[in-house]
Order: C-alpha cells, then sequence, then structure tokens
C-alpha cells in the first residue's frame, strides 16, 4: 500500500483511516519519503484552533524550488515542464524543460536579487498567463521573497489595495495582454495604482504584446534587458519550514479583501501529495488546468503542484472561445492532454455551443476530467461527462479555497465511485465536519448542515496578512475549535459530501468570489445613491448573477436610469473589475430592514429569484410596505 499514490478504493479508505487515527505519522512519512530537505524537523505539528495557531514540520529547513525544479534536473532535465499554449493558435506552442525553466528562475530571482529584494520581501505580480509569470512566482520563492499575484483582470483600484495592503515594494507586470481578440492594456492600469502606492519603488515589465507604454525613469525597467544581463546561477535561500511564501487575496462578505498567508512546508507537501492523487498522475502525462495563475487553483495545480510531481503542466494564454469554441478540444488534440481541470461556468458555456466542437477533436487522450471553484449542476456533468470523457473518463468534482491551499474533498479517478455534483469524500488527512443551528456537529449520514473542519492540515492558510484577528473571527469564532469554511454542504447516505453553496455574503459568479460589502461600497460611491444591497441569482452559464437593489438620493430620482445603469457599473469595474458588473439592477423606494435596520438580503434574494410568493412573514420588517413595490419592479 502506497500513502502517497492510491489506486483502489479499498486503498483509499485504508489510507484515510490511518491518516485520521494518526495524522502527525501520516504527513511525516510523505514529507519523508517524496521531497527533499536541507534539514529535517523537529516537530510535525503543533496547533490549537482557539488563537489560532498552526505549525507543520517546525524546525525543517528547505527550499519549494529545488523540490519543483532542481531536484528534477539529473532525471528529467529534457522533459517539459512547462508547456506554452498562445492565445494565438496560429503561434507555436513553447516547451519549456525543467533544466530551461530552472536557467529562467534562476536569471528571474537574480533580477530580484539586483534591485534589492531580500528573503521576507512582499513582491505583487500583474502578469497575464505568460510563462514569466510561472518564472516570477518560483523566482520569489527561490530567494524566499512572498509573492502576491493579483489576477490580471483587476482594476487599477483593486491592485492598488492589494499592493498595499501588504506592503509591496516591487511590482513584476507587462505591457499587455491578449485575450481572445483584444488586447489589453495593462502597464497602465498598474501606472495608475501606483499613483495611490508610492512606496512602490521598481516595476519589472515584460514586453508581450509590444504595445506603446509609458516608463517611469528609474522606477520602471524593462524585464528582457535585465534578465541578459543575469546569471544563470541561483543557489537557494534557505527557508524554515513555517516561513512564509506567498500571499493571495480572496474576497471576504465584508471589508477589504483578505490577503491568507500560506507557509512554505506544509503547503508543499499538501499541494503535490493532493496533485498526484486527484489527477492520477503518471510519467509522461500531460496535465492541462485552465485556471489563471492569479487563483489559488493555478498556484497549487498549475505551478507548485505539478512541478513538485516533475509533471508537465500546461498554461493556456487564451479563453475558450477563441478562435472559435473549440479551441479547448484543439489544444487537448494537439499535446494529448492526459488530465484537463477547468471550471463548471466554462462548461456550461462550452455545452451552450454545437457539439460539434468537441465532436471534431480526438479526445481520446484523457484519462481524467476534474472540475473547480463552484458547485456543477447536473447537466453540465453529464455533458461533460458523456462528450468530454466519452464516459471513460472519471470526473473529479474538487471542492477547495484559497484557505485551503489545496484539494480537500475529492473523488480519486477510478478508485471513488462518482455522482454528478458530489465533491464525494475527503482526501486523506481531511477531518470534516457538518454542524447545526446549535453549534453541535451532526453525526450519521443523509443530513445538511454547515461545513467545518475539525484538524488542521498541512496546506491551510496560517492567517490573514497583517489581521491574525480577522483570520480567528472569520474562521474559528462560528463554531468551537473547527474551521468553518464559508459553505454549507450535505452528507448522503453513504457519506458523500455534496456542497450546496456560500452561506455567507459571498456570491460565486463564473467561479469567482464576490463578497457584496465591496461592490455594495463601491455602488454607493455614485453620488446619485443612497443605498444598495447586491444578491445572486441563477443563471444558465455562470452559475450565479448579480443584482442590485439600489436606491436613490432624492436629486437621482428624475435621472436617465439606463445611463445611470451604465455608470454604475463602469464604477463596479473601475473599483473592481469587469467581473463583478452588474446583471440586473433596480432602483427601489427603499429596502426591506429589521428593526435593528439591517438589510432583509434573504427577502431580496427571494425576489430575485422569482421566489416573491415565499416570503414568510414580513410584518416583523421596520418598512413591510417597501417589499410589495419592490416586488412590481422587478416583474417590469
Ligand atoms: O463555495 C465554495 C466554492 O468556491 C469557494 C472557494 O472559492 P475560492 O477561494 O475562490 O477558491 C476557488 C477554487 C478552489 C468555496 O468556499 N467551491 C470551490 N470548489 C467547489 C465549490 N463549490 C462546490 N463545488 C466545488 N467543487
Amino acid at each position: 500500500m502506497s500513502n502517497y499514490h492510491i489506486k483502489h478504493l479499498e486503498e483509499y479508505w485504508q489510507v484515510y483511516r490511518k491518516s485520521v487515527r494518526h495524522p502527525e505519522h501520516f504527513w511525516e512519512e510523505i514529507a519523508e519519503e517524496h521531497f527533499v530537505w536541507r534539514k529535517r524537523w523537529d516537530k510535525v505539528l503543533e496547533w490549537d484552533f482557539d488563537t489560532p495557531i498552526v505549525k507543520w514540520f517546525q524546525g525543517g529547513q528547505l527550499n519549494i524550488t529545488e523540490n519543483c525544479l532542481d531536484r528534477h534536473l539529473a532525471t528529467r532535465g529534457n522533459q517539459t515542464a512547462l508547456l506554452f499554449e498562445p492565445n494565438d493558435p496560429n503561434s507555436p506552442a513553447e516547451h519549456i524543460s525543467y533544466s530551461e525553466l530552472h536557467q529562467r528562475v534562476c536569471k528571474m530571482a537574480n533580477v530580484l536579487k539586483s534591485k534589492g529584494v531580500q528573503k521576507g520581501d512582499r513582491i505583487c505580480i500583474y502578469l497575464p498567463m505568460i510563462p514569466e509569470l510561472a518564472v516570477a512566482v518560483l523566482a520569489c520563492a527561490r530567494i524566499g521573497a512572498v509573492h502576491s499575484v493579483v489576477f490580471a483582470g483587476f482594476s487599477s483600484t483593486a491592485l492598488a489595495t492589494r499592493i498595499q495592503d501588504c506592503d509591496c515594494r516591487m511590482v513584476i507586470c507587462s505591457d499587455g495582454s491578449y485575450r481572445g481578440e483584444k488586447i489589453l492594456d495593462l502597464k497602465s492600469i498598474v501606472d495608475q495604482a501606483l499613483e495611490e502606492c508610492p512606496e512602490v519603488s521598481t516595476v519589472l515589465v515584460v514586453q508581450r504584446t509590444l504595445q506603446d507604454i509609458a516608463m517611469v525613469q528609474d522606477r520602471d525597467f524593462y524585464m528582457a534587458d535585465l534578465l541578459e544581463k543575469s546569471s544563470a546561477d541561483c543557489p537557494i535561500e534557505i527557508m524554515e519550514a513555517e516561513d512564509p511564501l506567498f500571499i493571495l487575496y480572496t474576497s471576504g462578505s465584508t471589508g477589504k479583501p483578505k490577503g491568507m498567508l500560506h507557509t512554505t512546508a506544509g503547503y508543499m507537501v499538501y499541494t503535490a501529495y493532493t496533485f498526484k492523487n486527484v489527477f492520477q498522475y503518471r510519467d509522461g502525462d500531460v496535465y492541462w488546468c485552465t485556471a489563471d495563475i492569479g487563483w489559488i487553483t493555478g498556484h497549487s495545480y498549475i505551478v507548485y503542484g505539478p512541478l513538485c510531481n516533475g509533471a508537465t503542466s500546461v498554461m493556456f494564454e487564451g479563453v475558450p472561445s477563441y478562435p472559435d469554441f473549440g479551441r479547448f478540444w484543439e489544444i487537448v488534440q494537439k499535446h494529448k492532454v492526459s488530465q484537463f481541470y477547468t471550471a463548471p461556468t466554462a462548461i456550461r458555456a462550452l455545452a451552450k455551443e454545437n457539439v460539434d466542437y468537441v465532436n471534431s477533436y480526438d479526445l481520446s487522450s484523457l484519462k481524467v476530467l476534474g472540475t473547480v471553484g463552484e458547485p456543477i449542476n447536473e447537466e453540465a456533468w453529464h455533458w461533460y461527462n458523456e462528450n468530454v470523457g466519452k464516459k471513460n473518463s472519471p470526473i473529479a468534482d474538487t471542492w477547495f479555497q484559497t484557505e485551503t491551499g489545496g484539494i480537500m474533498i475529492s473523488p480519486i479517478p477510478y478508485s471513488t465511485p462518482t455522482i454528478p455534483t458530489f465533491a464525494t469524500l475527503p482526501l486523506p488527512g481531511v477531518q470534516l465536519a457538518l454542524m447545526d443551528h446549535e453549534r453541535e456537529e451532526i453525526k450519521g449520514n443523509q443530513v445538511h448542515g454547515k461545513l467545518c473542519i475539525k484538524f488542521p492540515w498541512p496546506s491551510m492558510a496560517r492567517t490573514i496578512y497583517g489581521d491574525h484577528d480577522r483570520y480567528r473571527e472569520t474562521y474559528f469564532s462560528a463554531y468551537d475549535q473547527m474551521y468553518f469554511t464559508g459553505d454549507g454542504a450535505m452528507r448522503d447516505a453513504v457519506g458523500y459530501y455534496r456542497i450546496t453553496g456560500r452561506v455567507d455574503d459571498v456570491i460565486i459568479v463564473s467561479g469567482h468570489n464576490i463578497g457584496t460589502a465591496p461592490v455594495e461600497d463601491a455602488i454607493n460611491e455614485h453620488p446619485a445613491v443612497a443605498e444598495s444591497a447586491i444578491v445572486g441569482y441563477p443563471h444558465d452559464v455562470k452559475g450565479n448573477a448579480l443584482y442590485a437593489y439600489i436606491t436613490l438620493k432624492e436629486s437621482g430620482e428624475d435621472r436617465n436610469h439606463d445611463n445611470l445603469r451604465k455608470e454604475i457599473n463602469e464604477l463596479i469595474r473601475s473599483r473592481i473589475g469587469p467581473i463583478a458588473k452588474m446583471d440586473k439592477i433596480q432602483f427601489t423606494q427603499g429596502l426591506p430592514k429589521t428593526r435593528s435596520g439591517k438589510i432583509m438580503r434573504r427577502i431580496l434574494r427571494k425576489i430575485a429569484h422569482d421566489e416573491s410568493n415565499q416570503l414568510g412573514d414580513i410584518s416583523t420588517l421596520l418598512n413591510p410596505e417597501v417589499v410589495e413595490s419592490i416586488i412590481k419592479g422587478a416583474m417590469i
């Protein structure tokens, strides 16, 4: 029996039971056998969920890039590590071998050093899906700098908030990016953001689109010029197991985004382990995750997990619809992709198109399919299974979060029988609990509850950067000695889990977390707006769409509402990014409120879901009369 690579359901149960009975021993064995350490740890785990404090492999020393790169050089130096597929289908793919990637990472690491970057410094990376993004991430890790990747679809305001929050002094960006037919200007977004971030003294610019950009003297440098002069010899920085590796921001239901801080050793062990098991990766396979490295899925399952296992990982710059809706399948055929991992929203969008787009390509290389980011509906699951997998490739419906670092619930392909819409079973080392309204754990099967995790796992975020109180408050205060995920779930008769969705004010739109508060803050900035509340409602491609109920200040009443809608969406785009734009905006005379003045989102959600006949008792509201007018307004 191998703890590291599970191949049968029986083996899963054996390994799972062992992982729960002796968690420390379980992870210690894996850490020992599959990774390179510069010094062995003294203590496997120290934890308490009150403080909360979690430390794995204390005393251990290592560098994650030695595990991702150096150790493969002797055995697979010439094997492709990253396979870059550009936006333009007529441009050749780039096969970057392990030795070339190693060299490129070392060179960029030396560039960072030459600009004064030291261990512990935070570096903001705002790059599109080009190889330099992976190289920059690894270059930071090599010298112990903490990367903070910001998805290159975020606005300048969102970028500035993230740069300020973790006090980055350097930004790595590109001139622009290609997305389908569009060429986007990224450098000007950075320039705008930096007007609010005077502490940033260095900007390194990767040239991708070669468009005209402004360069600020003594602050902005072309990466290529610096790389040219840079040595390919860069020894690793020896890191303590609990030294920070990266910060990644995720939206909360309130306040500013949360900078989830991940540390080195536990994250490495867990992402490598879960990559191997969930994707059943074997030597020679070509693995493709379509996520952007700007999200946790890309960090863990494009860069670190695959490279730690010596895998070939595809990076795709473009979009599924360019030059047509067959692009994903053309790439699968061209590179003989074995594992394909995408989001339900992409599947739903592609399922709307003619199935010939799929059937025109040879997908026989596929062995495992994956989905992540939101619940997958049954129809999309079947479409994926039948048309892409030809009922031959098991679907791993993987549940995890930015906070968990790695996949927590997923079938193990070819071992765990799958059921549509069920993420099925916890991975080894993951101890789940469902909680009831009385804050007690619900035992037994065929139950619903709030999803918690009752024992630490190696890749959990250790804190919210700069705000440990918020970390405790958000994740550890709802239930005693439990990490609360913010999701609801049900456990069926055989113990399989189905994630039912967020139970807080986070709305998942096309797989992206949108916190209601920051969007409402943006809307409220409009001078005509008095108050707003946003809710989600079902959308057949995006999963959820966004619905804003807005009351206007008196002076705004007679404005042209269509213009106002445009202005509000423009404001959202500039404050957060296009992903948070509203699908529906309804102007109302008031918002339903409790007697303590809290907006009753439950009522607004029902109206948006077209379920206004199920509002229940509204007589306790402060202003029940507004409900009727909102319902009427919604029907227009
Ligand atoms: O609600 C869950 C949903 O996405 C949330 C985490 O979002 P984020 O931190 O952006 O990470 C997304 C990629 C891991 C979760 O709290 N979610 C993620 N995967 C699934 C899911 N909901 C249902 N099924 C999934 N497989």
